[in-house]
């Protein structure tokens, strides 16, 4: 939530800057800022809204922007305060000496502003951060420099913190400083960067520096030192990136959305060769280092999409490896007495490794001695350090908000680790397993057969356009598909999507329906499958259009269903992963139609680093 930039160099700082805030705009939009200090003055530039505000600010003060050498920026995803430019970060102390952005959240900030509005200080803004720029500005007043202010200051704060601050009495550095927020150095050849995230720095530098909690880096043209808070020098390691610029771009793609829904067949055909290529399942290139003899239960914790993945999981792995598996979202999962024990396995399934819940809940799981098992997509975020072991999805830098190739990486890769314990287990028997391995390695074909030709798809988005409310609903491992389908397309079309397990329907929800409100059903095969028409017929009966998702040549009725999106034939456990994609293409073309920002959905952020 949130992201910021800092640099230092010869190039233009203004547009540097600009760019870098361009690749961090999943992190939010409700308004951008940047300060630069041009030796004489600290001059800050600030719009409400998209970045390209910003621009237009900018570019009607060009004269003011060229002389400085050094800056930071900030894109805002709203926490404390509307998105005004008030609000609008950078932040500067009272005498307009100190600046500085700030992504998480002060938790004592009221506490600590109404101590310094007692003492004088003037507040401006309504948000958490504007307390933390008047307090290093008392402490810089009794201490030799801006570093020890920084120090003294942060000491006192409670919460989430990445910031980057510039004094103009100091304008050869800028102070980075972490605690439960991620923040990154970008390592130049005569100049640095700081950032929230390596898109900000892709094509900009190979190098970059990842700082820990409680680290403060002095950041300068030609140097960068970081300390502890203790002032002790540390001695970072520096690594190379790892991703391509052409990951940010979308590649003649109208949306970044539809080329990461393009990219999933590669994806889990890269999968399926690292993993199933081998007679026995390969665990990976980071070893399994599980204590497996020891799990007698496992608890999937997740957010969101990440938390309909799990419950793909649950599906699957209580049948093949028959413990319980419990899942939960990540936000309930932190305030519930739990039974989490040094026998559970404890996964938490986060795409950005950022998403403060499940932080949260694996750090509980972790005190209580359960084993972790982190599956993200950035090997490189803040929850893998909480991990004995981590999965990389391998999804590749995933730019839309809306998660897509994420997702579908994360129901590969759960399902592949999923027959590895088996394997190891020998809880399914060898044929079983030799035929979902080979259901998964089909996989990547029916998805191109899918993607290659999306009429059906954007037919019925045209159609959708003119519903304001959709219901959604699922069974079994297809409930999980209903609940991600409705999330879709609720959040980037802002059409109302609600799933409902199908057979809980006829307990409440089924009193909406009629002719205003189609049912979109997802029919996987297998057991639930019966059950699934009959619920088609009681919504049908109600007047509603029933929407169907099914693999072509299932046995259907005629007449049943209105419209069908339809699958390659697969087997009830793969299906999920091919449904996903109808209703990725659904709702992407539904919020097309709509004219929506496909790639930004309002109020949304890629991810979440407040509880
Ligand atoms: C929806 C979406 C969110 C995330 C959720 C958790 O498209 O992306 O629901 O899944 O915010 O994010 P991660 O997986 O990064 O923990």
């Amino acid at each position: 939530m949130c992201g910021l930039i800092g640099y230092i160099g010869n190039n233009a700082v203004a547009q540097t800057l600009l760019d870098g805030l361009k690749n961090l705009e999943y992190r939010g939009y409700d308004s951008a800022g940047i300060a630069l200090n041009d030796n004489n003055e600290i001059d800050v530039f600030k719009a409400k809204g998209k970045l390209n505000n910003l621009f237009e600010v900018i570019s009607n003060h060009q004269n003011q922007v060229q002389s400085s050498h050094v800056g930071i920026g900030h894109i805002r995803w709203a926490t404390h305060g509307k998105a005004t430019v008030e609000n609008a970060h950078p932040h500067l102390s009272n005498d307009k000496k100190l600046v500085l952005v700030h992504n998480g959240i002060i938790e004592n900030y009221q506490e600590l502003r109404a101590r310094l509005e007692k003492e004088g200080f003037v507040f401006h803004s309504q948000t958490d951060t504007e307390t933390a720029v008047h307090l290093i500005d008392k402490e810089y007043k009794t201490c030799a420099n801006l570093e020890q202010a920084v120090i003294k200051a942060v000491k006192q704060l409670e919460g989430a913190f990445a910031f980057c601050i510039m004094h103009k009495d100091e304008p050869d550095k800028i102070i980075a400083v972490r605690k439960n927020a991620p923040l990154i150095i970008g390592l130049g050849d005569n100049e640095n960067f700081i950032a929230s995230d390596i898109p900000a720095v892709l094509g900009k530098v190979q190098k970059i520096i990842h700082l820990n909690d409680g680290e403060l880096a002095i950041v300068k043209q030609n140097s960068v030192e970081v300390k502890d808070l203790n002032g002790n020098l540390i001695n970072k390691e520096i690594e190379e990136i790892g991703f391509n610029p052409e990951v940010i771009s979308k590649a003649g793609y109208k949306h970044f959305m539809l080329k990461e829904i393009n990219e999933q067949p590669a994806i889990i055909r890269k999968i399926v060769q690292e993993h199933l290529s081998d007679e026995a399942i390969v665990w990976g290139k980071l070893p399994c280092t599980l204590n497996l003899e020891k799990i007698q239960n496992i608890s999937i914790i997740a957010c969101g999409t990440s938390l309909h993945a799990a419950m793909f999981a649950q599906n699957l792995w209580e049948d093949w490896l028959q413990i319980p598996v419990h899942v939960e979202a990540a936000s309930e999962y932190i305030y519930r007495k739990n039974i989490t024990s040094e026998n559970t396995l404890f996964i938490g399934i986060s795409q950005s490794g950022e998403t403060a819940d499940t932080i949260t809940a694996v750090k509980q799981a972790k005190e209580k001695g359960a084993q972790i098992l982190i599956l993200t997509n950035r090997e490189d975020s803040s929850i893998v350090r909480y991990g004995d072991c981590v999965v990389p999805l391998q999804a590749g830098i995933e730019v839309s908000v809306a998660a897509t190739k994420s997702y579908t990486a994360q129901l590969a890769a759960l399902y592949w680790m999923g027959l590895y314990f088996a394997e190891q287990k020998t809880s399914i028997s060898a044929n079983q397993l030799a035929v979902l391995k080979q259901n998964l390695t089909e996989l990547p074909a029916k998805m191109e057969e899918i993607l290659s030709n999306s009429t059906a798809a954007q037919n019925l988005a045209q159609k959708l356009t003119s519903y304001s409310d959709l219901v959604y609903i699922g069974r079994g491992i297809n409930l999980a598909s209903a609940l991600e389908g409705a999330l879709k397309l609720k959040e980037i079309s802002y059409i109302n999507a609600n799933a409902y397990a199908a057979g809980e329907l006829k307990h409440g929800p089924i009193a909406l329906l009629d002719e205003n409100m189609p049912v979109i059903a997802i029919l996987g095969p297998g057991v639930t499958f019966a059950k699934m028409i009959s619920n088609c017929e009681e919504a049908k009966a109600r007047n509603a259009k029933v929407i169907a998702v099914l693999p072509l040549h299932s046995d259907i009725k005629e007449g049943l269903f209105d419209t069908c999106l339809f699958t390659p034939q697969t087997d009830e456990t793969t299906f999920p992963m091919l449904a996903n994609i109808q209703l990725q293409l659904l709702a992407y073309y539904t919020a097309d139609a709509l004219g929506r920002e496909v790639d930004q959905p309002r109020n949304l952020a890629k991810s979440v680093t407040v509880e």
